[in-house]
């Protein structure tokens, strides 16, 4: 029993081996089968731990036969340290007995199943035949954001915006060469609004900003806003909120977490999946301006999971882990302390004078006595780093 273990390159592999526009296809149709089946989760708003600079999030969910749970975090600042503001892995695992079966990267993986989301979303609710898109934040998500629009919905306009100019003229350097798509830089947020069927604001800074005003609002536009996914972390003006049809993931979390966070608790929004079942309407009208107030919802990584784990058996990817011990008795978890194999025992055995198929069946009576009696069993036979040998070495010397 083992478990399958992606890391980003593996997770690279299966994106450029089935192609970017193909991959989200992917993903996206893996989120949807997902939503559509709304009922069968058993679902939480996710578990939150926030610091001045940041948070740390754990996002569980489960169906009757697979459970999983992605570890993410938010920390705007932490370019200034040469991080990630988005870092994140998962574990899916089965339900029946709690065996995990994929241990996997999810950094490279959000941002795939985040432009996803926000392009099925956009499917349903921005106007169609939309063509022309605003992209206000110019970082690490901002890429998939672009190539999910692009190609599943036919945007051949991006508007960009970001404060930073270095991060536009890294999107520019990586996208400059897709066939019809035509970047547009712009002076600011307003600029790249102006015009745009859909404006997308995927920024990061911890705090109440206003990067889509009610002046910069369009009849008929479609806002995807990503960024706003923190209490006091928004990014739409509330009155922006105020004139639209607000559509949201998971609302009892996107109450705390959302841009709707500034909006009264009756405020009304549609949870996203009753469109997708067919249970509530996506737009009205073409004047109506909708909104998708994202956070990020466990069921995505759940998909994404589903997903990275068929696509890497598929083209055998990534590497088998002994994540859990394999024991002949399952409950004979001490023997696993006192397991012969390993250079520390093989060191104890040699000084209590055994072969090595003595030891491969029984614990040398020196490091039995270490383990259970708290003594190192020779401070020679620790396979510890030097530091932690001193102080066994002190342990040993002798009571002054
Ligand atoms: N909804 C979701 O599911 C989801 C998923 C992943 C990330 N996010 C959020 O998306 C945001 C972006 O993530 P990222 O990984 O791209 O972060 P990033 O730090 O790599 O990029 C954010 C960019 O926003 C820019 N920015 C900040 N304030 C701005 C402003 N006022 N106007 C224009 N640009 C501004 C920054 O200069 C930076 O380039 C974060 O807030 C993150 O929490 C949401």
């Amino acid at each position: 029993m083992t478990t399958r273990l992606l890391l980003t390159p593996d997770v690279a592999r299966v994106v450029r081996h089935d192609g970017i526009a193909p991959s989200f296809q992917m993903l996206a149709r893996y989120i949807a089968e997902d939503y559509v089946r709304w009922s069968d989760f058993d679902k939480s708003a996710r578990v939150a731990n926030h610091s001045d600079d940041g948070v740390i999030e754990l996002m569980p969910i489960s169906d009757a036969s697979l459970y999983s749970f992605k570890y993410v975090n938010g920390h705007p600042k932490n370019h200034r340290v040469g991080l990630p503001t988005v870092m994140a892995f998962g574990v899916l695992a089965d339900v029946a007995t709690g065996t995990p079966r994929l241990l996997s990267e999810l950094t490279l993986s959000t941002a795939l199943r985040t432009a996803a989301t926000s392009a099925l979303a956009a499917q349903h609710l921005a106007r169609p035949g939309s063509r022309t898109m605003a992209l206000i934040g110019n970082g690490a998500q901002s890429e998939f954001q672009a190539l999910a629009f692009h190609h599943l919905l036919g945007i051949s306009e991006i508007r960009l915006f970001d404060v930073d100019l270095a991060a536009t003229d890294k999107l520019v350097r990586h996208l400059s060469d897709v066939e019809g798509l035509t970047l547009v830089r712009c002076r600011d947020a307003a600029e790249a609004a102006c015009g745009a069927d859909i404006v997308t604001t995927v920024t990061a800074d911890k705090r109440n900003a206003t990067i889509v005003t009610p002046d910069m609002i369009e009849p008929g536009m479609h806002v995807n806003g990503v960024g706003g996914d923190c209490p006091g972390k928004t990014e739409l003006h509330r009155e922006v909120l105020a004139r639209a049809n607000v559509f949201v993931e998971y609302e009892p979390q996107s109450r705390i977490e959302g841009d709707v966070q500034q909006m009264p608790a009756d405020f009304p929004v549609t949870e996203f999946w009753r469109v997708l079942r067919g249970e509530a309407a996506g737009r009205r009208s073409d004047d109506e301006v909708t909104v998708f107030d994202s956070v990020g919802f466990a069921l995505e990584d759940f998909a994404t999971l589903r997903w990275l784990g068929d696509r890497a058996e598929a083209l055998g990817l990534g590497r088998e882990l002994a994540l859990v011990p394999a024991m002949d008795d399952p409950k004979d978890l001490f023997g696993e302390l006192e397991s012969t194999s390993g250079e520390a025992a093989d060191a104890a055995a040699e000084a209590d004078g055994m072969t090595a198929a003595q030891a491969a069946t029984r614990i040398p009576a020196g490091l039995r006595a270490a383990l259970l009696n708290c003594v190192p069993h020779r401070k020679d036979a620790w396979t510890t780093p030097p530091s932690s040998r001193k102080s066994a070495a002190a342990l040993e010397a002798p009571a002054t």
